[in-house]
């Protein structure tokens, strides 16, 4: 969603918020600006509509000195995209400027009381409601910033991240969290003194140190110049802050020499997938070791129930996790929206497991989904790729993906990790309930080893994608059909198409074609089929029947090898032969690609597609 970048120490800060302000970007970025502290006092916001690029042309030639500074790129939720409604907000005064994350949801309330004591406003941002709010407290409680946030919050109802300037206390940057992640960073200058930096991640901090705190619900945090820090609850109890050293690099958040985030992170999938494995999975005893399950053995082994809850592309990995776990460990497993769970008052057991899958950890339904869950005491377990997120915080045991940072908006790298973690769930809790045969258990260990290998060789053997797209940058609709495990591979191809070419993209369950999409088909209409010369082989070359005599053009992914759906089809992708289960792993890979260049051929920006955002932290 949007990014937060802050900066107090004895550095220009202003080469910090945009640098940040850059590697965030993929949040969010339909507008960004930055506010400044300079030398003699003055207070300074900047900001503009667009990308941080359009922000900085508008600043040329502006003073932007000074050393503590905060930054923001937004992803609109109230308030159109523009130079108005883009923060950092001012207070009536312009005395205080602030930046926000997270939606106030009494803000209308909070507005029209401030209105009825003379507050004026200038845009329709909840933000603003904030940043008067404080400065309204400041005045009615004689009190300085620190104090007033602390006050002015009580009284909100929403999720914020928040960080602060005021005019009159040039030496202090205030941030505050609720439901939405902020990290501090600890930096030491050149000089040796101690400096701050803020970030909605830990993006745009990494490059200066590696010691962090993750701020926690409720807190307020005042960094001081002097390189003191303070953090107290909304009770303005002091709190002690745990520092956490962050295990990412710098090299993983640059493009590598690729043209885009998400092309780099299409071809990282092999090594991603062995950072995965690695540890987990033991060749050589032929034996799958996942703490969070082997520390939580009783609660899987008596689970009555599993249930997925997740969105958009987590979902998908989700539902393949549930065929797995089912197949493999005979537990029911059922897969939830997670935005549709947490509004309908669904039946959990005190003995279900509730998993959460999630990329970012940040995901707001998810989120709540399993807030839910909990107060309905269900065990809960995380599976996200962001370490120390809010999610990988809420629940009680989870597993960490270790595919490295995404950037790309549309998720690549995440989908093939999760459907991974989710196997090796499946595999530890089938290993614990006896429910596979060792040779099976065996066969399907040795083979999830050597899918990272599978992976390079689908990525080596699909030459030309690139020519190929062009063909299909004028058409205005796709069908992606599977069936079994290739079932959710097709409604991620489809995902993939529509978000990142705009190219409108259904995916069905193969046999479903019957009962009313075939209505669709002529020849104008691509349709991929997941042909894997398994499972349901058979059945899906009779559904490829179907379209080709209604003369739709067939996109098949065939396993190597394969001659009779290649005949058919008018172009294919080819994968190496696996167990049917791990298929969706090698399928999904043409078919990223495929999305990926007709999005380029139609001239997208594949790594941040309009109306997206990274990490859905609003309901
Ligand atoms: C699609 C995509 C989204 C996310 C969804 C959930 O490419 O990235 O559909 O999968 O917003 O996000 P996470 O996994 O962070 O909870």
């Amino acid at each position: 969603m949007c990014g937060i970048v802050g900066y107090i120490g004895n550095k220009e800060a202003y080469p910090i918020l945009i640098k940040g302000l850059h590697r965030l970007e993929y949040r969010g970025y339909d507008s960004a600006g930055v506010a400044l502290i300079n030398r003699r006092g003055e207070l300074s916001v900047y900001k503009s509509k667009g990308k941080v690029s359009a922000l900085e042309h508008s600043v040329d030639g502006k003073d932007t000195t000074g050393s503590i500074g905060i930054a923001h790129t937004r992803w609109a939720t109230h308030g159109e995209p523009n130079e108005v409604n883009a923060h950092p907000h001012y207070s009536m005064s312009k005395q205080l400027a602030l930046v926000h994350n997270g939606i106030i949801e009494n803000y209308k309330a909070l507005r029209a009381e401030m209105e009825k004591n003379g507050v004026v406003f200038c845009s329709d941002t909840d933000t603003e409601v904030l940043v008067q709010l404080i400065e309204y407290v400041q005045h009615r409680h004689e009190c300085g910033l620190f104090e007033a946030v602390q006050l002015a919050l009580k009284s909100v109802v929403g999720a914020y991240a928040i960080a602060v300037l005021d005019k009159a206390h040039p030496e202090q940057l205030i941030c505050a969290r609720k439901g939405s992640p902020l990290i501090i960073g600890l930096g030491t200058s050149d000089q040796g003194a101690h400096e701050f930096y803020l970030g909605s991640d830990a993006t745009p901090i990494i490059e200066y140190t590696d010691k962090v705190i993750y701020l926690q619900d409720e807190e307020v945090a005042c960094m001081d110049g002097s390189g003191a820090l303070e953090i107290v609850n909304l009770a303005n109890v002091r709190q002690t802050p745990q520092t956490v050293t962050l295990q990412m690099s710098l090299d993983e958040l640059e493009k590598g020499g690729y043209p885009h985030f998400m092309l780099k992170e299409i071809y990282e999938q092999p090594s991603a997938m062995r950072t995965c494995i690695r540890g987990r999975l033991d060749i050589v005893d032929k034996d799958v070791l996942l703490s969070g399950i082997i520390d939580n053995k009783e609660k899987f082994l008596n689970a009555r129930r599993i249930i997925i809850c997740a969105c958009g592309t987590s979902w998908h990995s989700a539902l393949i996790g549930k065929y797995f776990i089912e197949e493999a460990a005979q537990i029911p497993v059922e897969v939830e929206y997670a935005s549709e769970f947490r509004y309908r008052n669904p039946v959990i057991y005190s003995d279900d497991v509730v998993i959460a899958v999630s990329q970012s950890g940040e995901t707001a339904d998810t989120l709540a989904a399993i807030q839910l869950a909990k107060n309905r005491g269900a065990f809960l377990y995380g599976i996200c790729n962001v370490i120390g997120s809010s999610i990988a915080r809420a629940t009680d045991s989870g597993t960490y993906l270790h595919v490295g940072p995404e950037i790309g908006v549309a998720s690549t790298k995440a989908f093939t990790g999760q459907v991974i973690t989710l196997f090796l769930l499946g595999l530890a809790i089938a290993k614990e309930k006896h429910t596979l045969s060792d040779e099976m258990f065996h066969m399907l260990v040795d083979e999830l080893q050597r899918i990272p290998d599978k992976m390079q060789w689908t990525l080596d053997h699909n030459p030309n994608i690139d020519q190929f797209a062009q063909m299909f940058t004028y058409c205005k609709n796709f069908i992606y059909l599977g069936r079994g495990y290739n079932y959710p591979v097709a409604l991620e191809g489809a995902l993939k198409l529509k978000e990142i070419s705009y190219i409108h993209a259904e995916g069905y369950p193969a046999a479903e074609m019957k009962h009313g999409p075939i209505a669709l088909i002529d020849e104008e209409m691509p349709v991929v089929v997941i042909a894997p010369k398994r499972g349901m082989y058979d059945k899906v070359v009779s559904n490829i029947q179907e379209i080709k005599s209604r003369h739709g053009k067939i996109i098949a992914v065939v396993t190597e090898g394969d001659n009779t759906v290649s005949q058919m089809a008018d172009y294919t992708f080819v994968i190496p032969d696996t167990r049917d289960c791990y298929v969706p792993l090698l399928a999904i890979l043409p078919l990223q690609l495929l999305s990926y260049y007709v999005a380029c051929a139609k001239g997208r920006n594949v790594d941040q597609p309009r109306n997206l955002a990274k990490s859905v932290t609003v309901e």
